[in-house]
C-alpha cells in the first residue's frame, strides 16, 4: 500500500514528536511493505512567523489532497497576545472545520505498568479504567458567534453554544458505532439541567439510541462526570459530549492515565482521511530540548493506520511496542520517578527496536 501523509509539525515540542511518529511509521512501512510518503506543511506559530497567518491556503489545500494527516501541537507564549482570529490555536480550530471532521476520539486506559503514577486512590486504580471520549469537534461554543459588545456593565464579551440536530446525530451515531465495537455502554454527558442546547443534545442522543437497541444508554451532567471520572472511572465505556466538554473532560482523562504525554487521538469526518494528533498542546516549556514524551503522538500514528488506511495488525504492532517499552520500565521524564528517564529520541529508539 502506497499513502501520501501531510505533516504539521506546528510549534512547541510538536515537530519532535511528529519526527518520532515518522520514524515509527516508517519501520511499520519496512516491517509491513507499505510506502508512506511525507509532505510537511506549515501550522501554527510557525506558519505566522513564515506567512503571516497560522493556517495558510497550501496547508488546507495539502491536507485536503493527502491521505491523511499527523500533527503535532500549535501555540507558544511568541503568539500569545495576538487578536483571537490570529492565534495559532484558530488554526487547529481552522483545520478541523475546512476538513469537516466533526468526530473526536479520544481513548483513555490505565496501563498497568503506569498505575503507580495514577494519581488516583490505589484501591481505585486497582480497577483500572479503559474509556473512549467522543468529543463533537466542530461546533458548540469553539465555532459560535462571539464578539465584544456594550451590556449593562459597560465593555463585554461573549461567546455563544448553538448545536443543531443534525451536528448531534451525526456525533451520537459516531459514538454508537463506537461503542458496538467496544462495551456497549454510552454514557452521554451534557448540562441539561441549565442549557437549551443539552437539552437537544439529550433528546437527540435518546433518539439516535432507538437505533442502538444492544447499547446502554445514559445521561450523565457535566459536573458529576467531572466527579466520577476521579472517583470511579472503570464506570465508563464511551462518552459522547460536546465540543467544550470533550476538551475539559479528556483532559482530566489523560491525567488519570499518568501523564497527558500519553493520549492520542483521531479526528474523523466522512471520508477516512482523518487527521492525527496527541491531545496535549505543545508544552513550550520543553521544546527542543529531547524531554517530550513522544507516545501520544505514536499512539496517534497507529489510530490513523487503523482508521485511515484499515491496517489493523500494524496498528496493534504499535501499540503493542509501546506496552512493551512501558513494561520495560522505560519512562520519559513525565512518567519517570526520579533518575533514569530518557528524553524522545531514545524512548523512540526503544519503541522501534520492539517492533
Ligand atoms: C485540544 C486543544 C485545542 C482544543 C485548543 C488548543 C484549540 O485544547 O485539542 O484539546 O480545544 O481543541
Ligand atoms: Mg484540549
Amino acid at each position: 500500500m502506497e499513502m501520501n501523509i501531510a505533516l504539521l509539525r506546528g510549534d512547541g515540542i510538536g515537530p519532535e514528536i511528529v519526527d518520532s511518529a515518522v520514524e515509527v511509521l516508517k519501520k511499520i512501512g519496512e516491517k509491513y511493505n507499505h510506502t508512506f510518503n511525507f509532505t510537511p506543511y506549515l501550522i501554527g506559530g510557525s506558519a505566522i512567523d513564515a506567512c503571516g497567518e497560522p493556517l495558510p491556503k497550501e496547508t488546507v489545500d495539502g491536507c485536503l489532497a493527502s491521505d491523511s494527516v499527523l500533527l503535532g501541537a500549535v501555540g507558544g507564549p511568541k503568539w500569545d497576545n495576538l487578536p483571537g482570529d490570529k492565534r495559532p490555536e484558530k488554526a487547529l480550530l481552522g483545520i478541523r472545520a475546512a476538513m469537516e471532521l466533526y468526530t473526536n476520539l479520544r481513548p483513555a486506559r490505565l496501563y498497568p505498568a503506569l498505575a503507580e503514577d495514577c494519581p488516583l486512590r490505589p484501591d481505585i486504580a486497582a480497577n483500572g479504567f479503559d474509556l473512549l471520549i467522543v468529543r463533537e469537534l466542530t461546533g458548540g461554543i469553539y465555532f459560535g458567534d462571539r464578539g465584544y459588545r456594550q451590556g449593562k456593565y459597560g465593555e463585554e464579551a461573549y461567546d455563544t453554544e448553538c448545536y443543531s440536530r443534525v451536528e448531534i446525530e451525526r456525533i451520537a451515531r459516531a459514538a454508537f458505532e463506537a461503542a458496538m465495537k467496544r462495551n456497549k455502554n454510552v454514557i452521554s454527558i451534557d448540562k441539561a439541567n441549565v442549557l437549551e442546547t443539552s437539552r437537544l443534545w439529550r433528546k437527540t442522543v435518546h433518539e439516535i439510541a432507538e437505533e442502538y437497541p444492544e447499547v446502554k444508554c445514559t445521561d450523565m451532567l457535566v459536573d458529576n462526570a467531572a466527579m466520577q471520572l476521579v472517583k470511579n472511572p472503570s464506570q465508563f465505556d464511551v462518552v459522547v459530549t460536546s465540543n467544550m466538554f470533550g476538551d475539559i473532560l479528556s483532559d482530566e482523562a489523560s491525567q488519570i492515565t499518568g501523564s497527558i504525554g500519553m493520549l492520542a487521538s483521531a479526528s474523523l469526518g466522512n471520508t477516512t482521511r482523518g487527521l492525527y494528533e496527541p491531545i496535549h498542546g505543545s508544552a513550550p516549556d520543553i521544546a527542543g530540548q529531547n524531554k517530550a514524551n513522544p507516545i501520544a503522538t505514536i499512539l496517534s500514528a497507529a489510530m490513523m493506520l487503523r482508521y485511515a488506511f484499515s491496517l489493523e495488525e500494524e496498528a496493534l504492532c504499535i501499540e503493542k511496542a509501546v506496552d512493551k517499552v512501558l513494561e520495560d520500565g522505560i519512562r520519559t521524564p513525565d512518567i519517570a520517578h526520579g533518575e533514569g528517564a530518557v528524553g524522545t529520541k531514545e524512548m523512540t529508539a526503544e519503541i522501534l527496536k520492539r517492533i
